[in-house]
Formats: C-alpha cells, sequence, structure tokens
C-alpha cells in the first residue's frame, strides 16, 4: 500500500555542487543541490531570490558549477549556512578563472565548469537561471585514457528529505546494456 504524503518533490538524492559568481568585485560561493540538465550543455540552477549569489549572475551573466569531493563536506555544508550578505566567503578555496573572467571557479574541486547565462526563468520566491557550459576544467588526476572517471572522485549527494549528505556507491550496471537482458512479458 501506498500513502499520499502530500504534493512533495521527492527528487531526491541531488548532486551537491559549490555554485561560483562574482559578487561586488570579490568572488561568492553558495551551496546548491536544486541543479539539472537543462539540455546537455546547459545547467540549471533554483536559487532562492534572497540569495547574495543572484546579484553577481544577474550582473556579470555568469557563473561557476563546482563539483566538490567527499573531503570537502564542512566547507560544503558552511557554504550553505552563511550568506556573502554578511561573510566574505571569497578566501575559503584557491579561485581561479576562465575565457569569461567572471565566473570563479575552485582550484580544490575536481571538476569546474565555466557558465553563460543564457536565460532566467522568473518564479516567486526562486530564479531559475539556465547557463551553457562554455569551457570545463577537470583534474587530469580525476581522467583515465582521457576522459572523466567518476570512480576516481567522490562527489557528494543531498537529499533534502532529511536534510543529509550521502556518497555514490558503486556502479550497478552498465547504461544501454543491461535493458538488453530484460525480457518483455510477450517473450517470456
Ligand atoms: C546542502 C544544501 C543545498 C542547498 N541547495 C540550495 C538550492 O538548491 N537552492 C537555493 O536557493 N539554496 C540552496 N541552499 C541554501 C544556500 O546555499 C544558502 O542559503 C546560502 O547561504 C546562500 O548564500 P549566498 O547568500 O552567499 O548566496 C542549500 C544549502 C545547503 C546546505
Amino acid at each position: 500500500m501506498k500513502k499520499d504524503i502530500g504534493g512533495r518533490n521527492c527528487l531526491y538524492p541531488l548532486p551537491t555542487v559549490l555554485v561560483g559568481a562574482q559578487v561586488n568585485g570579490r568572488p561568492n560561493y553558495i551551496t546548491m543541490a536544486h541543479v539539472g540538465i537543462a539540455d546537455p550543455d546547459s545547467i540549471s540552477l533554483g536559487m532562492n531570490k534572497k540569495h547574495y549569489t543572484n546579484i553577481g549572475i544577474k550582473e556579470n551573466r555568469s557563473f561557476s558549477v563546482n563539483i566538490p569531493q567527499e573531503s570537502m563536506v564542512k566547507v560544503v555544508d558552511y557554504c550553505g549556512i552563511v550568506s556573502g550578505k554578511n561573510e566574505d566567503k571569497s578566501a575559503l578555496f584557491k579561485t581561479f578563472y576562465g575565457k569569461l573572467a567572471t565566473a570563479p571557479m575552485i582550484e580544490e574541486c575536481p571538476i569546474c565548469m565555466e557558465c553563460e547565462l543564457v536565460t532566467t526563468v522568473d518564479f516567486p520566491n526562486h530564479d531559475l537561471f539556465i547557463g551553457k557550459v562554455v569551457a570545463t576544467y577537470i583534474d587530469e588526476e580525476a581522467m583515465t585514457n582521457g576522459a572523466l572517471d567518476f570512480s576516481k572522485i567522490h562527489p557528494i549527494l543531498f537529499t533534502m528529505t532529511d536534510r543529509s549528505y550521502y556518497r555514490v556507491g558503486e556502479r550497478l550496471a552498465k547504461g544501454w546494456t543491461i535493458g538488453k537482458e530484460f525480457k518483455s512479458p510477450k517473450d517470456r
């Protein structure tokens, strides 16, 4: 028996990222989990309008999406507790810039994506920012034969249902492959 718990969004776990933006001339970093893939080259961010980071994204029309590792969980949570309105978060990480020059990125993160703002959807309480990924910077140690190897990084997952962080488990099966073993009812 299933129970209806009301219209609650349970689309978790989601990856936890640090979004970077240049605000009032300084890098600012915000923890985000409501992040998605809009089209293969684009990333969406559901960001509450009260956040300090929104100012920089709107002003510079750019942001970065950085994938932190398990070892960074304390600073990741901190960036989700403290606002740049009250605390300077610019020195928490070693910052670097790419081609856009206004999307601060985090050296300590194995994957950093530099994004150009394409459009903003104006929800009552949230800005849905959609950015095109214009460059992706990956630690060489996170690659195998020139391709990103997720077994070499340790991304952090987050669920709002219990407000907790989780780690990624082992590979279950190969996509576009395991389904070939499925026997449709008509063939059983
Ligand atoms: C794990 C975690 C995930 C979060 N995800 C989001 C999110 O997806 N969208 C959002 O608007 N705020 C999210 N927040 C809240 C912001 O990170 C937090 O309010 C932050 O302090 C805002 O920083 P800023 O004012 O410097 O931009 C999250 C916080 C945590 C701890």
